[in-house]
């Protein structure tokens, strides 16, 4: 713990920007909890549990940091990175690494899916963790643990909440391309949308929130919020009087030259005052009217106590890190592994 802390500090002096922090305790309690609430269309769900790995591969989570640790120090968008790729392969028939899988002779795989392609990174650094943990306990740590691990221990590096993960599921066999073009929602849904996108996974409005602040960290290409820029505006766009006319112009300015095609290489922070620092800063930007993304700055004037929520977590940081700890770990449990059977993965690319 005295570790993650430390870390943590010597980014926060990395980052200009002041702001409390909750303190990054937490850990201790070791319950064994069932899979998660409510999911539809996860198939059955793995039985997970903290510290599952204490006998079976005691040095799992050790391992896991260290490179996530170097990675992000390395270059800290990689901790956003990491948490997307969770959130990507949660979203598509639950937590089972189907993202992490290439495509094969017989097998169309998500990472050319719209959500996804020329987007989802952070694969090497799983690469590297896991043939490093095959290495010290061959077939036992599960791809998608590694990604639920990996995403906490990114979050934490940039100085944001930590949080026992619940470990235990198995990696799936099989892989959806089109559920990951239809279940991950897209950056200009409007509220609406985006609750149902959620609801349908088995996350509430709530959860969808509070997760929404994993965008205080990483980029987003010009091409993601480009309607936004035009004069027709979309949703959230500049016809919305609660966007900065300032921020939106600047974006014009940094897309100008961009083709705006889907390849577009030209990115804008997701929170443009404190990037590389896991806080409430997303939140404070949506009410000044600088969320980058449509569906971002839509949520402030979201109904059914959206707004509300956004409006709370700009004004309590431990109030975001509590609910986004909690909601991490509901999305962490949405059932992986149906009837085709889950498995380890020696690779986390292709199925044993
Ligand atoms: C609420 C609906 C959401 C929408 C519409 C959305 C959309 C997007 C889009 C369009 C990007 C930029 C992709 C690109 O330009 O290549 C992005 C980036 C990102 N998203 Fe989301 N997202 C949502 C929810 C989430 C959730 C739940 C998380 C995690 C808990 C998350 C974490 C991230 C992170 C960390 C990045 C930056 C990744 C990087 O820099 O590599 N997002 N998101």
């Amino acid at each position: 713990m005295f570790k993650y802390f430390f870390i943590a500090q010597s980014l926060l002096l990395l980052n200009s920007a002041s702001s409390t922090h909750a303190c990054l305790g937490g850990g201790g309690s070791s319950s064994y909890i069932g899979g998660g609430g409510g999911s539809e269309g996860g198939g059955v769900e793995n039985s997970l549990g903290v510290n599952t790995y204490q006998t079976s591969c005691p040095d799992a989570e050790d391992i896991i940091f260290s490179w996530v640790e170097t990675a992000v120090l390395n270059e800290p968008r990689m901790a956003a990175s990491l948490l997307r790729l969770h959130f990507h392969d949660c979203f598509v028939n639950g937590c089972d690494a189907s993202v992490l899988l290439d495509d094969a002779p017989g097998l169309v795989g998500e990472k050319t899916a719209g959500p996804n392609a020329n987007s989802l990174r952070g694969f090497d650094v799983i690469d590297s963790i896991k043939a490093d943990l095959e290495a010290a306990c061959p077939g036992v740590v599960s791809c998608a643990d590694v990604l639920a691990v990996a995403a906490r221990d990114g979050v934490v590096v940039l100085g944001g909440p930590t949080w026992d993960v619940e470990t235990g599921r198995k990696d799936g066999r099989t892989v959806s391309k089109s559920a990951a073009n239809n279940n991950i929602p897209g950056p200009n849904s409007d509220v609406p949308t985006l609750i149902s996108k959620f609801q349908n996974t088995g996350l509430s409005a709530r959860d969808m929130v509070a997760l929404s602040g994993g965008h205080t960290i990483g980029n987003a290409r010009c091409a993601t919020f480009a309607s936004r820029l035009s004069n027709s505006g979309g949703s959230g766009g500049n016809t919305d009087g609660s966007v900065d006319r300032d921020f939106l112009q600047s974006l014009q300015d940094l897309c100008a030259a961009d083709a705006r095609g889907n390849n577009s290489a030209t990115l804008a922070s997701l929170d443009y005052a404190t990037p590389t620092m896991f806080d409430n800063q997303y939140y404070v930007n949506l009410l000044s009217g600088q969320g980058l993304l449509g569906s971002d700055q839509a949520l402030v004037g979201g109904t059914d106590g959206v707004g509300e929520l956004v409006e709370a977590y700009a004004a309590d940081v431990g109030a975001f890190f509590e609910d986004f700890k909690a909601s991490m770990l509901k999305m962490g449990r949405l059932g992986a592994v149906g009837g085709g059977g889950g498995e380890v993965r020696r690779n986390c690319r292709s199925i044993n």
